[in-house]
């Protein structure tokens, strides 16, 4: 008999396979020079189950650029040092634009809509930062993310971040913007020097997959046991990255995927299945939104083969992101039944916990 772990692993590779024989991959991010060097063929896919039990396939053990991801640790962060405070200076609303956009901060006194558009996450550097020098500002964050994910190798790549530095005139301009309304602290050139090295740490979906663990358990990570926020908080990160993880991509990743998510430019994307499984994909070819195209693609035919765990009950077209959700259906939740399936619906957010 094929145990849960097995039909894990099978799935997972079954996935890596089919994604690395795409060939409609997106385009790498190159407004980064460094980022432009990365192969666009690379695949990488790693779960882990509540059990701990890892599935990996493709280039799970190759380092990436996190980019964006480590939106959601500096936001860990942050509200571990302030608490609520911290939505004094930054927003919780999706924006429906661009991640490097500046439109809206003009007609909303420099506050950013919230803390995962580039805006949004360099007001959270600012208050990691503030107290601080830049380099233990920084040297927290890394060490935050080796606790997380129980991996003293975790370094930031530093070709990545002076990168970054050399061409980041708009999210120059975003900080000055916000510092002439007063929300950054610091010195500009201080909180983005933060900021663009903690978008270069580099992880492997491995890696990943471990640190996103305390989100997919109420705070706790099951591993080691320790808590790393509390239940609520966890749930409240989770509702931020559904609703904001995409940026203006957000309400289609909810509707295809339906579950808390962030993506990086680096093309990761680190996802949870709330109770369920803590996911890292990574490909890095990238979509018109600037978020991984195969890291969230899907396919309809996937999507009634599997009956996965999410809100697709609410439709029968939705795609199934081949590469996160087939992964983690143990048989316990509902098939997708059709649109308007209230009961369906009911049924599985009390499942899914989301
Ligand atoms: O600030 C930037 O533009 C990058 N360091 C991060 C952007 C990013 O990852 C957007 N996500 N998809």
């Amino acid at each position: 008999m094929t145990t849960a772990a097995e039909k894990l692993d099978s799935t997972v590779a079954e996935i890596a396979a089919e994604m690395t024989a795409r060939t409609d991959r997106g385009l790498v991010a190159d407004y980064i020079p460094e980022l432009a060097r990365v192969d666009p063929n690379s695949f990488g896919l790693v779960v882990v189950g509540a059990d701990g039990h890892v599935a990996a396939a493709g280039d799970a053990d190759v380092p990436f650029s996190i980019q964006s991801i480590s939106k959601v640790f500096t936001l860990t962060l942050a509200l571990g040092l302030v608490g609520d405070r911290l939505w004094q200076r930054v927003g919780r609303e999706p924006s429906g634009s661009p991640f490097n956009s500046i439109v809206q901060l003009e007609r909303e006194r420099g506050i950013p809509r919230n803390p995962f558009i580039n805006a949004g996450a360099i007001a959270v550097t600012d208050v990691i930062l503030s107290g601080h020098k830049p380099r233990e500002a920084l040297g927290e964050i890394v060490r935050f993310m080796r606790f997380l994910a129980d991996d003293s190798s975790i370094v930031i790549d530093d070709a990545v971040a002076a990168s970054e530095q050399r061409t980041g005139f708009r999210n120059i301009a975003l900080a000055n913007y916000m510092k002439s309304f007063g929300v950054l602290e610091n010195p500009v050139d201080f909180t983005l020097g933060v900021y663009f090295h903690h978008c270069a740490i580099a992880m492997t979906c491995r890696q990943l997959a471990m640190a996103g663990r305390f989100l997919a358990h109420d705070g706790t990570n099951p591993g080691t046991g320790l808590t790393v926020v509390s239940q609520e908080r966890a749930r409240r990160i989770n509702a931020v990255m559904l609703t904001c993880g995409h940026y203006d991509g957000s309400g289609e990743f909810a509707y295809r995927v339906g579950l808390p998510g962030k993506s990086g430019v680096g093309g990761g994307i680190m996802a949870v299945a709330p109770g369920k499984a803590s996911i890292a994909v990574w490909s890095p070819g990238l979509d018109a939104q600037g978020n991984p195209l195969l890291g969230s693609d899907g396919s309809g035919d996937a999507h009634q083969t599997h009956g996965l765990v999410d809100f697709r009950s609410i439709g029968p077209n939705g795609g199934c992101p081949a590469c996160l959700l087939r992964a983690w259906d143990d048989g316990s939740l509902p098939k997708p039944r059709g649109i308007g399936d209230e009961s369906g619906l009911a049924h599985l957010s009390r499942k899914a916990a989301v």
